[in-house]
């Protein structure tokens, strides 16, 4: 099946759902501090979405996920399920992923959180994740494929001895939360899909410490963390093609793009 190109219309309604999933990550960034529960910041980016910005939280119910953002704790990969019994403690890193529907067109973005004060390893981590997201983020424009995107992430993790975690992928989105293509965060430069201006995707490597190998919990059907339990990181951008690059929907107001 073809990938679909956005009309202009909708992609300036994706410029507003973008914008507000960046603003709930902008607004939740004074609450991730030792002490809350991930639970407690599930309730405060809810009513935020909701009330303040009267849109919809896409993971509620979505699939059955039962609350309205993930939130994945030091080796959770992606998919975490907030609690009220778990507590956030100096020396955590945290992802938040926030999707938004406003007006029906989805904006989805991620980032970490460091908690108190972290190991030079872990923020490291979360350094060079957000490195591969913002290299990938660099390349975009008509032209290239899939495959160059994947291989800039999958060069860049390896060549700090990370590795690239290959069941969960970056995604088209509009109207539809996860449609055509799949983004891939490794492969082979000059392969699969070639990019067109209109196209809509996110792009959201998750990177480990450890091996790429990854396990989904059988107790709730959602946690996935890393199989040797070491750390693992992940950011996220929703990004439109333009003419001779890309737009980052999902921008936060401190970010250098
Ligand atoms: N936001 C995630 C993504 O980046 C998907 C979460 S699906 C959920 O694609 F059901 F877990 F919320
Ligand atoms: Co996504
Ligand atoms: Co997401």
């Amino acid at each position: 099946m073809a990938v679909g190109i956005k009309s202009p219309e909708d992609i300036q309604l994706m410029r507003k759902a973008g914008r507000l999933a960046a603003e709930v990550l902008e607004m939740i960034e004074p609450h991730v501090v030792p002490g809350i529960s991930t639970g407690e910041l599930d309730r405060i980016c809810h009513d935020y979405i909701v009330n303040v910005q009267q849109a919809v939280p896409a993971p509620l119910n979505y699939n059955g996920f039962p609350k309205s953002i993930c939130t994945s704790l030091n080796h959770v990969i992606c998919h975490g399920i907030p609690s009220d019994t778990a507590i956030l403690r100096s020396g955590d890193i945290l992802n938040i992923d926030i999707t938004v529907i406003k007006d029906g067109l989805h904006g989805d973005t991620s980032k970490m959180f460091i908690v108190g004060e972290v190991p030079v390893h872990a923020s490291k981590l979360v350094r060079i994740t957000q490195e591969c997201l913002y290299k990938a983020i660099d390349i975009v424009r008509p032209g290239i494929t899939l495959g160059d995107i994947g291989n800039t992430i999958q060069q860049y993790a390896e060549g700090n001895h990370y590795s690239v975690v290959r069941e969960y992928c970056g995604h088209g989105i509009g109207r539809i939360f996860h449609e055509e293509p799949q983004v891939l965060h490794y492969g082979k430069p000059n392969t699969g899909l070639r990019i067109e201006e209109g196209m809509t995707f996110t792009i959201e490597p998750m990177i480990n410490a450890g091996t790429r190998h990854t396990k989904l919990s059988r107790k709730d059907g959602w946690t996935v963390t890393t199989v040797d339990r070491r750390l693992s990181a992940q950011w996220e951008h929703t990004l439109a093609v333009t003419s001779d690059g890309c737009e980052v929907l999902t921008r936060r107001q401190a970010e250098p793009f």
